[in-house]
């Protein structure tokens, strides 16, 4: 597979909708409209159950299969993938890597061509290299959809869902919001599909706060984004702020990063620097998170942190893409 850092191979718009106007797969949120995302979110909406009360089941899924394809460690997004299947009726298989014929020299094709042939419906996928989930939707039979479930540095799309309808659930719309993103901005996936999303809703300032060494390639974000090695700058007036882990797997030299006290004092996310935020700021973390590292361990558990709910609204936004791939998928038959 020919895999480039040009930021237009990795711009798989048009391979996601169909002729149509309906998303077959999901892969990117680049290319994707404010009435699409906001179709999503409302759809999403529809499944948020509060704590206690009985989750929603419905049979959308009801014959179809989704396989779990992780190549990388996940919590939340493959549970949460699991989960979303299940309670939509679907028969879920969760392929173990370590065990999978892949690790004895099987191609990914071959692999997706064998489960295919066990008429699996909709393959979610997570990998360490760029362009994997694109490559496979490029290949998949004429009836099969592809989620990306964590691309490299590249792209997370149902990440950046869940985070803008826990955004707007407590702030009640995502418009002219101050949003500031910090941490190791260079190397995460959720950052660039969070920044995108948030762009095309129209945020009204987006701050991405790093350390030089952790900073992002200016072209890689939305032109609009405010880049600063300065937290105090970054977090100024903020309604959202989002602090993200140092992705040490993605990282070949770590000559330039900050250690752990220095990092902390100078961009972990604190109650002290919380105080130059909006009054009623909430914090976000996508996980998985590291205590007093990048975010203060009991700032994390406060009133004004939504970590939990982002990780509650994950099943839900995964059965919102689920149920609506499977209607494009339904819609192509016909
Ligand atoms: N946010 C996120 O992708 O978490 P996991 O790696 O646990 O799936």
């Amino acid at each position: 597979m020919a895999v480039s850092k040009d930021d237009k191979v990795f711009d798989y718009s048009a391979l996601q909708i169909t002729s149509d106007d309906r998303l077959r797969h999901l892969l990117t949120i680049r290319g994707l409209n404010r009435n699409q995302i906001v179709e999503l979110l409302d759809r999403s909406q529809k499944f948020v159950k509060a704590e206690g009360e009985a989750v929603i089941r419905s049979s959308a899924l009801s014959g179809r299969t989704v396989a779990n394809l992780f190549f990388e460690p996940s919590t939340r997004t493959r549970a949460s993938f699991d989960l979303a299947a299940r309670r939509l009726g679907a028969d879920v298989l969760n392929l173990d890597v370590n065990t999978s014929s892949r690790k004895k020299g099987e191609s990914i094709l071959d692999m997706i061509y064998t489960l295919q042939a066990m008429q699996v419906d909709v393959f979610v996928v997570r990998d360490a290299e760029a362009g994997v989930p694109a490559y496979i939707a490029r290949h998949v039979n004429d009836f099969v959809s592809v989620l990306n479930a964590g691309e490299s540095y590249v792209s997370h799309p149902t990440q950046a869902l869940l985070d803008l309808l826990t955004i707007r659930q407590r702030k009640g719309r995502i418009e002219k919001l101050n949003v500031a993103i910090v941490g190791d901005i260079a190397h995460s996936r959720v950052a660039r599909s969070v920044s995108e999303a948030l762009t095309t809703m129209g945020v009204g300032s987006l701050r991405l706060v790093s350390p030089k060494a952790l900073a992002p390639d200016p072209h890689a974000f939305p032109g609009e984004a405010i880049i600063t090695e300065d937290l105090d700058v970054g977090i100024t007036g903020a309604d959202v702020v989002m602090a993200l882990r140092i992705q040490r797997e993605r990282i070949g030299n770590l000559d330039g990063v900050p250690g752990i006290d220095e990092y902390f004092s100078a961009y972990g996310v604190s109650h002290k620097r919380m105080q130059l935020a909006a009054a009623d700021a909430i914090v976000m973390h996508p996980g998985p998170m590291n205590r007093g590292i990048e975010i203060e361990s009991s700032l994390a558990d406060s009133p004004c942190s939504v970590i939990r709910e982002q990780v509650r609204n994950g099943v839900a936004v995964r059965m919102a893409v689920l149920s609506t791939v499977v209607e494009s998928l339904d819609a192509l038959r016909k």
